[in-house]
């Protein structure tokens, strides 16, 4: 899918933007805080039905005001759809294809994907594993439905189970078959999320390698593995060992749920030991498989959306990545950069279409 139009009416620092833009490079320029990232984040939040930087809607509704749209129209070869996002206080949020209310926001997800390189990637090698298995589960879910759906009904069969051990754990009477109800769909369910992981993870890898050794010049290796408690044992083993402990603490220790994704560099946890610039080419490797990935999976190219990249990367990668651009590697492409001019004339001496537009406390304006 190829974004043709957006408009934000009171999103973030935005009071109403409406802008037409190219199926090839997009450019955002402009200072510090004038709200670069916002657009990236207004694109973002109609593949995904959710802002990448500020998980809660209404913090994204523009201060004092009391709702925002987003609407896009993408374009793919046979089909133009009509994208609508809109939040209000205390209102349900509401996301529409074509005339269409969404029943769940899930079946949305697949439809336009993206990829997105940001400063805050660094979140992958700091954060919890949570912040990791994020990143995977909505690489799979862009392209496969059934495990979206998987991964939700096992989130609330997790959620019901870790009810009935708190209710347990505050005295209530236990009952075998109870819990044996939850932990037959906790088992079903892991397992084919735990198996589909590792499928992806196999596959994932091998792109990842091969991205990773271009840009580093092949002269380190990094691993990306996936770790899981399945692997140690059969889930429903898992379950019974913990549960005289799970009775006392009240929730459910062992599953899907604590998998991990491990980074390492020359064998050692890339979170200690990964200089900033073996961390940055890391994320970026991780990104760009991503990318890669998806596009194999789906035979179409997702949106990439590319956050302040002279900060993530040096001159001779950036220099890398803009070829590949140019070569239509990377299809619809969006750039922010504080400086005004450099994007806008490499790409007008490479003679490669791009759109820059100016951006200035949240309003725009087209060079
Ligand atoms: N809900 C909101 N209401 C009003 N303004 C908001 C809201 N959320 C974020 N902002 C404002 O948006 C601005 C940041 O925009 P953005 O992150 O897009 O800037 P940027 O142009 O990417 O800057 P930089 O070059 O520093 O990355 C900030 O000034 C912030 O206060
Ligand atoms: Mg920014």
């Amino acid at each position: 899918m190829i974004l043709s139009k957006i408009s934000l009416i009171n999103f973030k620092n935005y009071d109403q933007a409406e802008l037409e833009v190219s199926p090839f490079v997009n450019c955002f320029l402009g200072k510090n805080g004038m709200g670069k990232t916002n657009l990236l984040d207004g694109i973002y939040y109609l593949s995904t039905c959710k802002s990448f930087f500020n998980s809660v809607d209404t913090q994204n509704i523009k201060n004092e005001e009391d709702f925002f749209v987003i609407q896009g129209e993408f374009d793919s070869n046979d089909s133009r759809e009509s994208i609508y996002c809109g939040v209000k206080r205390g209102k349900k949020k509401i996301f529409k294809k074509g005339k269409k209310e969404y029943e769940k926001l899930s079946d949305h997800i697949g439809l336009i994907n993206t990829v997105l390189i940001s400063p805050m990637d660094t979140n992958l090698i700091f954060e919890g594993s949570e912040t990791r298995r994020k990143f995977i589960d909505l690489i799979i879910s862009q392209y496969d439905k059934a495990y979206l759906q998987d991964l939700i009904h096992y989130n609330k069969v997790l959620a019901h189970r870790n009810a009935y051990l708190k209710s347990l754990q505050q005295g209530a009477k236990f009952d075998a078959l109870s819990l044996q109800i939850w932990d037959d769909q906790l088992v079903v369910l892991g397992n084919k999320i735990y198996s589909q992981r590792r499928e992806f993870i196999q596959e994932f890898q091998n792109e990842f390698n091969g991205i990773y050794k271009t840009l580093s010049g092949g002269n380190e290796h990094s691993h990306l593995t996936y770790k899981s408690q399945l692997e140690e044992n059969e889930f429903a083993e898992l379950l019974a060992e913990s549960l005289h402990k799970e009775k006392y603490i009240g929730y459910t220790t062992k599953g899907i749920h604590k998998d991990d994704f491990v980074f390492e560099i020359q064998d050692k946890p890339l979170k200690k030991f990964g200089s900033q610039g073996q961390q940055k080419t890391f994320l970026i490797a991780l990104k760009l498989a991503q990318f890669k990935h998806i596009e194999s999976k789906t035979n179409s190219k997702p949106i990439l959306l590319l956050d302040d990249i002279y900060d993530k990367l040096d001159e001779e990668r950036i220099a890398h990545l803009m070829n590949q651009i140019c070569e239509g590697t990377y299809g619809q492409v969006f750039i922010t950069d504080t400086n005004t001019e450099r994007l806008p004339a490499y790409f007008n001496q490479k003679e490669y279409e791009c759109f820059s537009f100016e951006v200035e406390q949240g309003a725009l304006k087209m060079n």
